[in-house]
């Protein structure tokens, strides 16, 4: 069982704002929602999930149980329009497709294309310090900040430069919100032969803070310089088969709202979305340089297969297995709605950076450019290799 300290300590030192809600539909360890005293609507036991109603008290209590735990358990907070047997039902189907697929699994292997070798040669990591040393000195990027996208807006503006003698088919927009003003960026790079299949490279831009500035140069300066970085050497070998669309999403820091309704658009629209790619921190090597720790809940079990093919053939890194026990990230709003995810991330839970959220969430000697370059090519790879191929999830 766990619980996001980051997510809880930020509900905990915000519950002034909170007690004026009303009790919002939160999906949570099964326990944890027992132990809050929450009103469990709907739960299954084999996921330990449940779906309930926290009022701001309850809200409260979950984060005592945080602080003497320290750790063991997290939430998500949904739609109100969403049923609770719905969202558990499916997301249940969903994993148990997974696990079944995971018990007879063949070995995935990829031919290695000099090509891909030859770009992955081009990554420079000092262009991934540059980008994370540029966003982290924002005063923060939060999403409920009175000017929420300042930073995205510069964003946009260096993505144009990059796309100046493009010579694909492209498109840069920045994507409003309901449940947020901050805008998320899609840089939608179309494929030639098969461009209704699209392969989604993203991670989120904003940051949060309990107290004052949130440079989130980790979480997540990291992973949007590092998606940049596989951007900028992909755009030098031209577009792919398959459209590959880019993301820097909004708010994911609050409740993953940018992607959330991006990847319920994407749903109701049945787009066509073969795989999906979340970075999420890839600054901090705390379970060791070159050591990735690859998520295992909310992700999905071919695709994990298809990032280890990868890191086999092209990156070297070492791969462990973890799990966040709740969405800890976008990649959840994709596999919520049915699309095949995967988050190769920067150690396993417990030996992540415990600066983010935090004014000290900044570039300090334990950071390593080279540990974030590891991501950026596991996204060039995804790009050029799957952007290129027929493959997509078997079930
Ligand atoms: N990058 C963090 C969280 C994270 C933690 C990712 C561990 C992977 C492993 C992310 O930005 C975040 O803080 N997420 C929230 C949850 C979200 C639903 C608000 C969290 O973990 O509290
Ligand atoms: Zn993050």
């Amino acid at each position: 069982m766990k619980l996001s300290p980051f997510f809880l300590v930020t509900l905990f030192s915000l519950s002034a704002f909170a007690k004026t809600d009303p009790a919002k539909p939160v999906l949570a360890s099964l326990n944890v929602l027992q132990a809050a005293g929450a009103k469990v609507v709907s739960s299954d036991a084999g996921l330990n999930l449940g779906y309930g109603l926290a009022n701001p008290a309850q809200q409260e209590k979950i984060s005592e149980i945080m602080h003497e735990n320290g750790r063991c358990g997290g939430f998500e907070s949904l739609s109100p329009d969403l049923k609770a047997g719905d969202v558990l039902a499916s997301l249940k189907s969903l994993v148990e497709k997974d696990r079944a697929y995971a018990k007879k699994r063949k070995l995935l292997t990829l031919e290695k294309k000099p090509e891909i070798v030859a770009a992955l040669k081009e990554l420079d990591e000092n262009n991934i310090r540059t980008t994370v040393e540029w966003l982290a000195a924002f005063p923060n990027r939060y999403n409920k900040d009175p000017r929420p996208n300042v930073h995205v807006d510069q964003f946009e503006g260096r993505l144009r430069n990059l796309m100046t003698g493009f010579r694909g088919s492209w498109k840069l927009e920045q994507i409003a919100h309901t449940s947020t003003q901050q805008k998320s960026l899609r840089l939608h790079i179309e494929g030639t032969t098969r461009p209704r299949q699209i392969v989604v490279i993203g991670g989120h831009l904003d940051s949060i803070s309990r107290m004052g500035n949130a440079p989130g140069a980790d979480d997540n300066a990291s992973g949007s310089a590092s998606i940049l970085e596989a951007l900028r050497v992909f755009l030098s070998k031209g577009p792919a088969e398959r459209t590959i669309e880019f993301f820097w999403y909004a708010g994911e820091e609050s409740g993953l709202l940018g992607s959330k309704e991006i990847a319920g658009k994407y749903k109701a629209e049945t787009k066509n979305v073969v795989a999906v790619l979340q970075l999420d921190m890839t600054l901090f090597p705390g379970a060791g340089q070159g050591v990735i720790g690859s998520m295992e809940d909310f992700t999905s079990a071919w695709l994990r297969d298809y990032v280890v093919a990868v890191n086999d053939t092209y990156v070297g890194a070492q791969l462990i297995t973890d799990t966040c026990g709740y969405g800890c990230s976008d990649h959840a709003s994709w596999y919520r709605q049915g699309f095949p995810t995967v988050m190769p991330f920067e150690a396993d839970f417990d030996r992540m950076n415990h600066n983010i959220h935090t004014a000290g969430d900044v570039i300090d000697t334990r950071m390593s450019f080279a540990h974030s370059l590891m991501f950026a090519k596991i996204a060039l790879v995804m790009a050029m290799d799957l952007g290129n191929s027929t493959a997509s999830q078997p079930y």
